[in-house]
């Protein structure tokens, strides 16, 4: 008898879950307190400062982060799964399997040389957001009407990558590293610069989602209502690519 209500409960509840779609409002920003650890990825800064995915940045299981980008970013799952496995191979969690702290994203081999966002290793930490950086990606953006088109977001790219291979002695770019940073773009352009149409990514949504690491629902930023996938994604990851298909 217990066994059978529980189990009615759990269906019930799980049918529930499935019909509710949360609201942005149960994930609200909370700034990352000094115990939280914060890595040198964007989108998974974001996701904890939401608590989409833990907000102290230890032990995210891979199930919670695809289901943190399904929710908070309408990824479809082989999308949200896409850069997880990486990663658990540098895991440092007691369940590296299944399990990674955000600052394993963070350190060599994944760590990455020119980003766009952070400093490289060789002048310091590489994990706190780097404002001076950033702002000369963003200043290199032609900026007419708030908006800017995926060539352009490449060639900001590669720009800042140019720069940082001139003043970085130990500059390396592997080729895993650089189609790691064409699907980052693609990323930055789709979620943050919230488009998937060429010439309508915005800059002020990329801008302060980068920048306070938190989604820009105040500037009038909303989640994809289509979900993004392949079909959604792929013209921009080869657009980026074959815009900088010479590396750096
Ligand atoms: C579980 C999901 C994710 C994992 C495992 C992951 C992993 C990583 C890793 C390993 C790096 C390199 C860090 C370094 O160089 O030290 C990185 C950087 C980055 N990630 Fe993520 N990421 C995830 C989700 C996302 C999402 C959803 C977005 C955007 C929508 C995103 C955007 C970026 C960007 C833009 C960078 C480069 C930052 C820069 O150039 O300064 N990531 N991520
Ligand atoms: C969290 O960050 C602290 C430093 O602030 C560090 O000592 C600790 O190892 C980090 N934890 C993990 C699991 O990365
Ligand atoms: C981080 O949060 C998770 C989920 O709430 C929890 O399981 C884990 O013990 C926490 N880690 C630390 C170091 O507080
Ligand atoms: C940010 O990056 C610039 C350029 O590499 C560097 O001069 C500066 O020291 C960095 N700032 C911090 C706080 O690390
Ligand atoms: C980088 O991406 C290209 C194009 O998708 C692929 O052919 C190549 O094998 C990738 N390289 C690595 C090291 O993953
Ligand atoms: C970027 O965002 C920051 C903080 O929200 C703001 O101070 C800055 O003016 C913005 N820059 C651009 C180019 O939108």
């Amino acid at each position: 008898m217990y066994i059978q209500s529980a189990t009615i409960l759990a269906l019930l509840t799980s049918l529930t879950a499935a019909q509710d779609d949360p609201s942005p409002a149960d994930y609200p920003y909370i700034k990352p307190g000094d115990l939280d650890n914060r890595s040198a990825c964007p989108g998974l800064n974001i996701l904890a400062n939401h608590g989409y995915i833990n907000r102290n940045g230890t032990h995210i299981t891979k199930e919670s982060a695809i289901e943190a980008q399904i929710l908070a970013f309408n990824f479809d799952r082989e999308t949200a799964a896409g850069p997880i496995d990486a990663v658990l191979k540098y895991s440092t969690t007691s369940t590296p399997d299944i399990s990674f702290n955000i600052l394993d994203t963070s350190r060599p081999p994944l760590d990455q040389n020119g980003k766009l966002t952070r400093t490289d290793r060789f002048f310091g930490d590489p994990v706190p957001f780097n404002r001076t950086i950033w702002d000369s990606v963003i200043d290199s953006l032609p900026a007419e009407d708030n908006a800017f088109t995926w060539k352009e977001m490449a060639d900001a790219g590669a720009l800042r990558r140019i720069r940082a291979k001139a003043v970085n002695p130990e500059y390396e770019m592997f080729e895993t590293h650089l189609n790691a940073t064409f699907a980052q773009m693609t990323g930055l352009i789709a979620v943050f610069g919230g488009s998937v149409e060429n010439g309508k990514a915005r800059i002020d949504w990329l801008n302060a989602s980068i920048v306070e690491e938190r989604l820009p629902y105040h500037l009038g930023w909303k989640k994809s209502e289509e979900m993004l996938g392949s079909p959604q994604l792929g013209p921009i990851l080869r657009a980026v690519r074959t815009a900088q298909s010479g590396g750096v």
